[in-house]
C-alpha cells in the first residue's frame, strides 16, 4: 500500500471515532422531560400538564402580553415613587413603593405561570416596552395631584387588560390562569382604591 493511500485511511479512522466520542459525550438534555418539542413549535416544553396542548399555547400567549402590562406598571410606581412632590410626599412616595413591590409580586406569578405551562417567560425590559398596552407614565408632572392622577391611570389601565384576559382564560379552559388575573385584578382594585382615595374628597 502506498504511504499516502495509508495515511488517508488513518485519518478517517480517526475521524470516527471522533465522532462517537461526541456522539457519546452529547447533553441528553433532549432526551429529558423538559426538552423542547417539535421544532415547528419552538417554544412549548413537553410537560405532563394536563391541560390541552392547544390550550396552553394560547394561555402562554396571554400571559406573555400580560407580563409586559405588569413589568411596565412595576416600573411606572417607581417612577412615581421617585419624582412626587408637595405635601403629602411621604405617604404618597410610601404607597406607590408599597404597590411597586405587589406588582413585583403579580409579575413573577404571571411569569412563572407560562413556563408551569410548558413556555418561555418573555419578560425583558425590551419585550417589555414593545408589547405593553399602558400609556406611558408622564414626565413632566411634580405635584401629589398629577401623580395621583398618572398612578390612577396606569392602575385601571392594567386593571382593564387583566379582567378581560380572566374571561379569556376562561374560554381557553384554564381556570388556574383564570384564578390568577382574577387574584391580581382584585389586587390591582384595592391599589386603585388607595390612590384614587386622595382625589375623591376633592371632587
Ligand atoms: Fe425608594
Amino acid at each position: 500500500m502506498k504511504k499516502s493511500k495509508k495515511k488517508a485511511i488513518k485519518a478517517a479512522a480517526a475521524g470516527k471515532a471522533a465522532s462517537k466520542r461526541a456522539e457519546k459525550n452529547k447533553p441528553i438534555v433532549m432526551a429529558s422531560r423538559t426538552a423542547r418539542v417539535a421544532k415547528e413549535e419552538p417554544k412549548l416544553y413537553e410537560t405532563g400538564n394536563d391541560l390541552p396542548k392547544k390550550s396552553r399555547m394560547e394561555t402562554i400567549e396571554l400571559l406573555n402580553k400580560r407580563l409586559a402590562d405588569a413589568i411596565d406598571l412595576h416600573m411606572q410606581m417607581k417612577q412615581a415613587h421617585w419624582n412626587v412632590k408637595g405635601p403629602n410626599f411621604i405617604g404618597l412616595h410610601k404607597l406607590f413603593d408599597e404597590i411597586h413591590e405587589a406588582t413585583g409580586e403579580y409579575v413573577d406569578t404571571i411569569a412563572e405561570r407560562a413556563v408551569q405551562l410548558g413556555g418561555v417567560a418573555e419578560g425583558t425590559v425590551r419585550i417589555a416596552s414593545t408589547r405593553t398596552q399602558l400609556p406611558e407614565y408622564p414626565q413632566d408632572i411634580a405635584d401629589g395631584p398629577s401623580h395621583v392622577n398618572a398612578v390612577s391611570t396606569a392602575l385601571a389601565a392594567f386593571a382593564h387588560e387583566v379582567r378581560s384576559s380572566i374571561t379569556e382564560a376562561d374560554d381557553l379552559d384554564d381556570a388556574d390562569t383564570a384564578d390568577i388575573f382574577t387574584d391580581v385584578s382584585r389586587g390591582i382594585d384595592k391599589w386603585l382604591w388607595f390612590v384614587e382615595a386622595h382625589a375623591q374628597a376633592a371632587k
